[in-house]
């Protein structure tokens, strides 16, 4: 039995009664009163607003919401956040307490599945994973064919999307819309994804070195199977130093969930048109691939480098007072408080270290986070320190490239793009996503040929495409 809070609930009781109820709004454009019904989760139903116009031609209130910073189009019940108390909380288990007892295997099925899995349960599912943990060897030679420093995120997005290819079985665009709601179907594309996903990321890393990807080893946790793939060099017998391995493995407990962010909301707007799970989550990889969401830690480690030593750091917190520079891995868009999960790295990073030696730039993240803690400026904007403060540091000295960092975000991440995909396909409130716009362009206009159009002043035309000199050379030559 899992150990609920009985006050906790209690309060959440109350709170529903005191959340729920109507919303009276007075239109000073009409002068027109309306209700707005207000749930119990303290929700408005955006569409209730269509009701509250301005006059006939008028189609109805619309909320705008570039960002969605205050717009939730789903309920969930995977993970909690409360950013103003520094909450992290996965399916009601506090991220600490994961963090400190749990496996990313066993976190994994708890996000997919709901609680914490029992002894045969946990058996049963470490099984089912590694048994699909081995890659298509049509999909490696993909692999193998690109260039030589292709990014691993761009290898990582174009594998999880040809997947789809190579495993038509869960493709509802081939085998029907109902396809996914077979529970053995999903279960399998969970585990299969699981299972590849390492052994992927495996993969695009040696690639970057140029060597040929390892087969996975069935016999070892999730994550010493991953540092297997990355260092044995085929040897069967390598086994990776586990205390490592087990700093990998909170790291990924800490990355597997986090709620709305954006490569999970471009799961959620994927999967709501139907499309196969890969291709969903080819598209996730795709929002992590962008710098501001998945390279922030990589943000900091340059920061840190440029301001290469203790000393430096009162010229730098100036800097950053008058605007003139940036503070990377501090503050967050949604806490305002100590990030739960940057405790926990910070003490990962001494045991990484331990094993493989100090980073001297550590001395000066701490006397940097030291110096902003105490700084009036930093206080009063709640500017703490984000999980991406410190986890650049241990991969770094860890041995990673940093064109690697985001990759070791996707691989846990995938337990919660998956979790988020299958509670989807069980919400009956699921919909095609398809938000709305406000029109801001010509209103009508007639179409003319194209001898009577004169230049416009207004508007954009095709600038200046960069040509080289390549094939400059190529232009001066014609064909026999
Ligand atoms: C791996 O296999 C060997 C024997 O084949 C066994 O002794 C060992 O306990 C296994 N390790 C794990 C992590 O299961
Ligand atoms: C998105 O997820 C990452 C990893 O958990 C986290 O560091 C980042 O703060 C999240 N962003 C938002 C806006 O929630
Ligand atoms: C192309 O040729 C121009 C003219 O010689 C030279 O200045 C330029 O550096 C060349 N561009 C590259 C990319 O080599």
């Amino acid at each position: 039995m899992d150990r609920a809070d009985p006050a906790r609930g209690r309060l959440a009781v109350l709170s529903s009664h005191l959340l729920a109820g109507v919303l009276a709004v007075v239109d000073t454009r009409t002068g027109k009163r309306y209700e707005v019904k207000v749930s119990e989760d303290g929700t408005v139903r955006a569409t209730d607003f269509k009701k509250i116009t301005a006059g006939k031609d008028d189609k109805g209130l619309k909320t705008y919401d570039p960002g969605y910073l205050n717009t939730a189009p789903v309920r969930s019940s995977i993970c909690y956040i409360d950013g103003d108390e520094g909450i992290l909380r996965y399916r009601g288990y506090p991220i600490e307490e994961v963090a400190e007892s749990s496996s990313f295997v066993e976190v994994a099925y708890l996000l997919m599945y709901g609680n914490l899995p029992t002894q045969s349960q946990l058996a049963g599912w470490e099984f089912a994973i590694s048994q699909h943990s081995a890659v298509p060897q049509g999909l490696l030679d993909i692999i193998q064919s690109m260039p030589h420093d292709a990014h691993p995120m761009g290898v990582l997005a174009s594998a999880m999307s040809t997947l789809s290819v190579f495993h038509p079985d869960a493709n509802p665009a081939l085998r029907g819309q109902d396809l996914y709601k077979s529970k053995q179907v999903r279960d399998k594309q969970i585990v299969r994804v699981l299972g590849k996903a390492p052994a992927i990321a495996a993969a695009a890393y040696l690639r970057l070195a140029g060597r040929p990807a390892v087969l996975p080893s069935n016999n070892l946790s999730y994550s010493e199977n991953f540092l297997y793939m990355l260092d044995s060099l085929g040897d069967k017998e390598y086994k990776p130093n586990p205390r490592l391995a087990r700093v990998l493995d909170i790291l990924f407990i800490l990355h597997a969930e986090h709620e709305m962010n954006c490569s999970t909301a471009a799961v959620r707007h994927l999967a709501s048109s139907g499309v196969d799970v890969f291709t969903a989550l080819s598209g996730a990889v795709g929002a992590l691939y962008g710098p501001l969401h998945g390279g922030a830690n990589e943000a900091v480690l340059k920061m840190l480098n440029e301001i290469g030593a203790v000393e430096n750091i009162p010229d730098f917190i100036e800097g950053v007072k008058n605007r003139k520079r940036k503070m990377s891995g501090f503050g967050h868009r949604v806490y305002k408080n100590y990030d739960p999960r940057a405790k926990v790295v910070r003490k990962l990073a001494e045991e990484v270290f331990s094993i493989v030696g100090r980073d001297p730039l550590i001395e000066v993240a701490v006397a940097l986070e030291k110096a902003a803690l105490s700084d009036e400026y930093f206080i009063k904007r709640k500017l703490y320190p984000n999980v991406d403060f410190y986890s650049g540091l241990i991969y770094r000295a860890m041995g990673f490239p940093t064109e690697f960092f985001p990759v070791l975000f996707a691989i846990p991440r995938m337990a919660g793009w998956l979790a988020h995909w299958k509670e989807s396909l069980d919400d009956p409130d699921n919909k095609i996503m398809r938000p709305q716009q406000v029109y801001t362009g010509v209103w009508l206009r007639h179409y003319t040929p194209v001898r009577e159009r004169v230049t416009s002043n207004q508007g954009e035309e095709l600038g200046q495409i960069a040509t080289s000199n390549a094939t400059r050379r190529r232009r001066a030559g014609s064909s026999l």
